[in-house]
């Protein structure tokens, strides 16, 4: 990569995000020689490390989660320098800005990760602001937020604030890592660079759209944190409201991160808020069995571990097609898939067995684990009448492109800080109307409006009203992307 000479100076950097993820993305970038030849990597925290023991520490990381290269790594390592130090505390980034000028030629661009836990998000920016090290006439400074971004709609208009206050919106990189999973992208490509689906991809062919995001996992160590935030937080409030803004935004003018985010924001402005008349009917909580026995939470807590929501968007395209989103953790198998179910032909030339319907056709766009795309339609079965049989046409990218295809999101997310794009990052304006959405759905369930906390058993797919949740439109959940194997 060309382009000027960056300092990617990273908050936090003791922390496991850098050490699992960032310098693991960073060095494949290197690797690949994506990165601009003259670059340096300063990590920033209270831990005290020498230079050479921050580098021991990363490279543990590197070799655990890349194909790390003996001869490579030690010309990447070379380009890491680690400064001791506070976020807070008057003048604190003073010592670090020095050391960063030091190393950096005149016009090195910066690039701030805040790799820390989401409360020294506006303390670290208000020094950034404070020490002069935000904005610069010469070079481009971007800093990014990693989430969550705020905790409810008033956090977030808040940290925006702060935000705005140092930093133009421009400058500002808040990140969803679901956005830089290959499989997500696809979703454009897939609508977009193809002239068969998107005619039919509205109210007058698709009966209804499913979005799983499903963990097997527990809450684990995260325990205490997770009691306080709960699945709408945790999972919809960012992954699930970024899958449903793709799979339902109308086509941008272009691929410029502007006009896909004003489509975005177009979708989230158009969904219809939970009443407390819809509320009971169109969403499902739920707990699983023994989470209230775990370390760190609060023993009579009301924290939803699962969650359905029927949505809708009240636009010209979808009108009237009720879009279902479920996500929880402790369940069956760790999946995430989008199913877009099509209506039924309106008329049946071929006589159907007594015990079975006329299937529908769905596409089924699978994110994880399974990554690809499968196409389910009806078939003759030979040597008979006219019986029929669902079959698929399936794509997976190990297949076609090979077990090595697909990087890993923060490879694309920092490539695209550092070249100025912003597409795959939310703006202000797209995570203050998806918390305004989940707001509202967590205040109602407070009220007496709410719909049963329900228990679940751990490995099942949730709450017994979540398996019936379809009934209304006749359908059930489907698992697309693994029926189809
Ligand atoms: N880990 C992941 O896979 C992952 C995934 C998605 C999002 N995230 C987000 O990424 C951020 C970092 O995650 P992480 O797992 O690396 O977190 P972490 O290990 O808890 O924190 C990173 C570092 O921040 C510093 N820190 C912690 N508490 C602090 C405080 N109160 N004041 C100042 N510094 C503090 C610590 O360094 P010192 O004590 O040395 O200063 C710590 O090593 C979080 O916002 C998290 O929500 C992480």
């Amino acid at each position: 990569m060309k382009g000027p000479s960056p300092s990617i100076v990273i908050f936090g950097a003791s922390g496991d995000l850098t050490w699992r993820k960032l310098v693991p993305a960073l060095y494949n970038l290197y690797v690949k020689e994506r990165l601009p030849q003259e670059f340096r990597i300063v990590g920033h925290a209270r831990t005290e490390y020498t230079h050479e023991q921050f580098r021991e520490h990363l490279h543990e990381g590197v070799e655990k989660f890349a194909e790390i290269d003996s001869g490579s790594w030690e010309q990447f390592a070379k380009n890491i320098y680690y400064v001791q130090g506070r976020y807070d505390e008057p003048g604190a980034l003073q010592k670090l800005n020095d050391f960063v000028k030091e190393k950096e030629p005149a016009n090195a661009s910066r690039l701030y990760y805040l790799a820390v836990p989401p409360t020294v998000f506006a303390p670290i920016v208000n020094s950034l602001g404070k020490a002069h090290m935000a904005r610069d006439n010469d070079r481009w400074c971007r800093v990014v937020f990693e989430k969550p971004f705020g905790h409810d709609l008033e956090s977030a208009r808040e940290l925006n604030a702060i935000a705005h206050n140092v930093l133009d919106e421009s400058q500002i990189y808040r990140i969803d890592h679901y956005l830089g999973k290959e499989t997500v992208q696809n979703i454009l490509v897939f609508r977009f660079a193809n002239a068969i689906f998107e005619p039919v991809w509205n109210r007058n062919y698709i009966d209804h759209i499913q979005i799983t995001a499903a963990e097997s996992v527990d809450v684990g160590h995260r325990a205490h944190f997770y009691d306080e935030v709960g699945v709408l937080r945790d999972m919809f409030q960012n992954h699930l409201m970024q899958l449903l803004t793709l799979v339902s935004m109308e086509p941008p003018a272009s691929f410029n991160a502007d006009a896909l985010r004003n489509e975005k924001v177009k979708v989230l402005a158009s969904l219809r808020p939970m009443s407390p008349t819809t509320l009971a009917d169109h969403s499902v909580r739920g707990q699983y069995e023994g989470y209230l026995k775990t370390d760190g939470v609060d023993p009579q807590s009301t924290t939803a571990t699962f969650a359905a929501l029927n949505l809708f968007i009240d636009n010209w395209r979808w009108q009237g097609v009720p879009f279902y989103l479920r996500s929880g953790k402790n369940l069956a198998e760790k999946t995430t898939d989008i199913v877009i179910h099509f209506k039924c032909p309106p008329h049946l030339l071929f006589d159907l067995d007594s015990d079975k319907e006329m299937s529908a056709n769905y596409i089924s766009l699978c994110i994880q684990p399974d990554e690809g795309i499968h196409l389910r339609f009806e078939t003759k079965v030979p040597d008979t009448d006219s019986r029929m049989q669902s079959v698929d046409m399936e794509f997976h990218y190990s297949e076609e492109f090979g077990p090595m295809a697909l990087p890993d999101a923060y490879e694309r997310l920092l490539l695209d800080v550092l070249q100025g794009d912003a597409a795959l990052f939310t703006r202000a304006d797209e995570i203050e109307l998806s918390w305004k959405l989940i707001d509202a759905i967590i205040e109602g369930w407070q009220t007496e409006y709410a719909p049963p906390l329900e228990t679940y058993a751990p490995g099942s797919w949730g709450p017994q009203r979540a398996y019936n949740f379809l009934d209304n439109v006749g359908a059930h959940w489907i698992m697309g992307c693994e029926e189809h194997d």
